[in-house]
C-alpha cells in the first residue's frame, strides 16, 4: 500500500480509501458480517482512510464502522460528515443544515455512534444555501479547538465556497465526485485545491460500479438499488454507456488487471493530492480496489483509458448528489 498526505499538514492516508455507504443500503441488501469483515480486511491490507456520513442508513453506517474498528481505532483515519438531514424522520437526507447548532449536535451524535472521542476529518456534507459557509466552518473550527474533530473538509462545494471556507479555517480535504466518466472537477475544483494546498478525496470513483465492469444489464439492479432511478442506468443510456465500458474492459484485459483497478489507478495518476474512496461490501472487490494503490499506470495507458470513456460520450446526466 502506498500513502498520500491529505492537504498541507494533514494526515497521511492510504492512497486508496474505503467508502462505506453501500454497507447500509443504496445498492440493495448488504450482509453486515461481510461488511464488517471487509473493513477489517481493509485495515489488514493497509487501508487507513474510512469514509462514512451521519445520514448513511440514518446513522446505522457509523455504528457499523464503529463496531468494525473497535480495538483498532488508532489504525484508522476516520472521515464522516454532517450537515444534511431528513425532511421526515427516517426519510432520505434532502435538507442541508449548516447551522452551528445542528453541526455541533450532529458531530457529537456521530462520535457516540462511532464509539470514538474524535473524528479525523469532518466534512460539511453540503453547503447550506441559507447559512454563510464561513459560519458553518466557524462552527467546525470550534469543534477542532475542543478536540472533537482533527481536520475540516467540505463536500461537493464550489471553488468560491472553498476559498471562503479556507480563509476561516484551513481545509484538509474536499470531497467530490471524480472518475473516468465524471471529470467536471478538473475545470476549477482541482486547480483550486492545488493552489490552496488542500487534499482531494474522489467519491463515486467507480461510477457506482459501472466503471468496474460489474453491470452488464439493468436486470442486475435489484429492489432498493438507487441506480434504478439514476439517468445513466436507464434504457438506451445504459446500453450506450455499456458499449463505452466494453471497450475499456478490452483494454484492461490486455493488461491482465480488473477494470476497477485500472479506473482507480487512472485517478491516482491525475495528481498526488487525489485519494479515491471506492465503496464495496465485499472483501474480494476490496482487494482489486486496494491493488490500484500499488499499480502505477504509464501516461500512455492513462491517456488511452481517458480516450475510451470520454465524458462527452457518456449518456445521462450526473444525478444531483444528495449523499
Ligand atoms: N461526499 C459525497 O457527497 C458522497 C457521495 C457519494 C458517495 N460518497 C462516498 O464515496 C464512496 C464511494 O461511492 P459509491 O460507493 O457510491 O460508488 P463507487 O465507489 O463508484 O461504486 C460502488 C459500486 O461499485 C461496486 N464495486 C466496488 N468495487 C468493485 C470491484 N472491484 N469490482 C466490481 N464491482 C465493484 C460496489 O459493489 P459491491 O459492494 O458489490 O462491491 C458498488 O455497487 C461511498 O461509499 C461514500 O463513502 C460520498
Amino acid at each position: 500500500m502506498r500513502y498520500r498526505t491529505l492537504g498541507t499538514g494533514g494526515p497521511l492516508v492510504s492512497a486508496v480509501g474505503l467508502g462505506c455507504l453501500g454497507m447500509s443500503g443504496g445498492y440493495g441488501p448488504a450482509d453486515p458480517a461481510e461488511c464488517e469483515a471487509t473493513i477489517r480486511h481493509g485495515l489488514d491490507l493497509g487501508i487507513t482512510l474510512l469514509d462514512t456520513a451521519d445520514f448513511y442508513g440514518a446513522g446505522a453506517n457509523e455504528e457499523l464502522v464503529g463496531r468494525a474498528i473497535s480495538g483498532r481505532r488508532e489504525e484508522v483515519v476516520l472521515a464522516t460528515r454532517g450537515g444534511l438531514r431528513a425532511a421526515v424522520p427516517g426519510g432520505p437526507p434532502t435538507i442541508a443544515d449548516g447551522s452551528p447548532g445542528h453541526l455541533r449536535q450532529a458531530c457529537e451524535a456521530s462520535l457516540r455512534r462511532l464509539g470514538t472521542g474524535h473524528v479525523d476529518i469532518y466534512y460539511l456534507g453540503r453547503v447550506d444555501p441559507a447559512v454563510p459557509v464561513e459560519e458553518s466552518v466557524g462552527a467546525l473550527a470550534e469543534l477542532v479547538a475542543e478536540g472533537k474533530i482533527r481536520h475540516v473538509g467540505l463536500s461537493e462545494a464550489t471553488a468560491e465556497q472553498l476559498r471562503r471556507a479556507h480563509a476561516v479555517h484551513p481545509l484538509t480535504a474536499v470531497e467530490s465526485e471524480y472518475s473516468l466518466w465524471e471529470r467536471h472537477v478538473e475545470d476549477d475544483i482541482l486547480p483550486t485545491v492545488r493552489e490552496l494546498g488542500i487534499g482531494f478525496t474522489a467519491h463515486t470513483p467507480l461510477g457506482k460500479g459501472f466503471l468496474a465492469g460489474a453491470l452488464v444489464t439493468t436486470d442486475q439492479l435489484g429492489p432498493g438499488d438507487h441506480r434504478r432511478n439514476h439517468p445513466r442506468f436507464q434504457g438506451e443510456n445504459f446500453r450506450r454507456n455499456r458499449r463505452l465500458i466494453a471497450e475499456a474492459e478490452e483494454a484492461s484485459a490486455e493488461t491482465g488487471l480488473p477494470l476497477a483497478t485500472l479506473a482507480l489507478a487512472w485517478l491516482l495518476s491525475r495528481g498526488p493530492e487525489i485519494v479515491p474512496i471506492p465503496g464495496t461490501r465485499r472483501r474480494t472487490h476490496l482487494e482489486a480496489n486496494a491493488a490500484a494503490a500499488d499499480h502505477l499506470i504509464t501516461p500512455e495507458q492513462a491517456d488511452r483509458l481517458a480516450a475510451l470513456v470520454p465524458p462527452a460520450l457518456v449518456s445521462g446526466s450526473r444525478q444531483p448528489v444528495r449523499r
